[in-house]
């Protein structure tokens, strides 16, 4: 993600790469154009010490792409708001931290209101897909029943810890174990998912009930990562259902496997609302989920830079646009000059 990330700012006409950090020493002081696969250098040295880096770069904007939870994201934002920088976090917690940590989220809250910073979560999912448009959408609807979103998806372009994490390869024994021990542990996002639609449509969610259950393959599966045996599972199929009371409200559900076409199932996305009208909104293959973070990592850079100090969700800021035009004008125009610094 951090590479690609990094590419696509590089083609952004107002936006100016100036500075990048990866945590393996060995690759500290190497030229960012060769990390990035550019066949020219960039002028610019990967550090593996995000302090140097924030002092001597001075960025507007960070983008955090090293982890997925709060507690392994908080000491990284906290030396970027310290040194005044506002942050787009991909860790899938970020998207709505309140639901896994809500002291930390405070304290986030609170140094970046003080220092006069921006910090968002966002991402494919959590982020977008299963949340941001699915209360979009409800924009539409005079009231609503209940809300049901798929994200069904393929897992071969991934790589062994990703597919570790799913349980791909395991007998359903060994799945269900794993599941148990919190080594199979799927998705992470639907309580942030969760969490973000239920604000944003004033709900009052009482409980969340999440499971995890193998798909178990009948025919032979192989990836560069993988052989799937028939028999064994080829990935995991997640579903969460949060209740108002005894109502069931939102299902959010999220099977991911390696070559789902080998048994017949289609990739996409599907948001259902039940209330006045109904909607179904479709898309067939799902949105790219790779391309789709690189994206809204990028586009989301105006809508940080304009947006009221502390620590903020998709949901709260203006509506995410590809960012088409140079990143200057936008701030002049979209956003009436409200950025915080330099680019103001
Ligand atoms: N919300 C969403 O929709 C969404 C979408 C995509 C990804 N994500 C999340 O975003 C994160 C990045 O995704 P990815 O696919 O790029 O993961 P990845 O392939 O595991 O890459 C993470 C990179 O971060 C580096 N890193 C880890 N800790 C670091 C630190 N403290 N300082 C500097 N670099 C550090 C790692 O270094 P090494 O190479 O040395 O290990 C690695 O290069 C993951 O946690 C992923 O789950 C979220």
């Amino acid at each position: 993600m951090g590479s690609s990330i990094g590419r696509l700012i590089l083609q952004k006409p107002g936006l100016r790469l100036c500075g990048a950090v990866g945590r393996r020493k060995e690759r500290a002081g190497s030229d960012l154009g060769a990390i990035l696969g550019l066949e020219e250098d960039l002028g610019i040295r990967l550090s593996a010490d995000l302090e140097e880096v924030l002092a001597a770069a001075k960025p507007e904007v960070a983008i955090q792409a090293t982890c997925s939870r709060v507690s392994e994201a908080h000491e990284e934002l906290r030396s970027c708001i310290e040194h005044r920088v506002n942050v787009i976090s991909l860790a899938e917690e970020m998207s709505y931290p309140w639901h896994a940590e809500a002291s930390l989220a405070q304290s986030i809250h609170e140094l970046a209101a003080r220092r006069g910073v921006t910090v968002l979560g966002t991402g494919v999912n959590p982020g977008f897909v299963l949340d941001y448009l699915v209360i979009a959408l409800t924009g539409v609807c005079l009231s609503v029943r209940s809300i049901r979103a798929t994200r069904i998806n393929d897992l071969s372009p991934y790589g062994p810890s990703v597919l570790r994490s799913q349980g791909v390869g395991l007998t359903p024994e060994e799945f269900e174990r794993g599941v148990e021990e919190g080594t199979v542990a799927g998705h992470f996002g639907f309580g942030e998912s969760v969490g973000m639609i239920a604000r944003a449509l004033g709900w009052k969610i009482d409980r969340i009930e999440e499971t995890r259950r193998p798909i178990v393959s009948r025919a032979m599966r192989q990836t560069p990562a993988v052989v799937v045996q028939p028999g064994r599972t080829a990935g995991c199929e997640q579903r969460a259902v949060a209740y108002c009371g005894a109502e069931p409200v939102i299902t959010l559900v999220h099977p991911q496997q390696v070559h789902p076409h080998l048994e017949g199932v289609a990739t996409g996305d599907r948001i259902e609302i039940s209330g006045i009208p109904d909607i179904c909104f479709e898309s067939r293959p799902e949105i790219p989920g790779g391309l789709a973070t690189t994206a809204i990592a990028v586009n989301m850079i105006p809508h940080v830079l304009a947006a009221e100090p502390g620590l903020v969700t998709m949901a709260d800021l203006p509506a995410p646009a590809a960012m088409m035009g140079d990143v200057r004008d936008l701030m002049a125009t979209r956003f009436a000059g409200r950025a915080k610094g330099a680019l103001r």
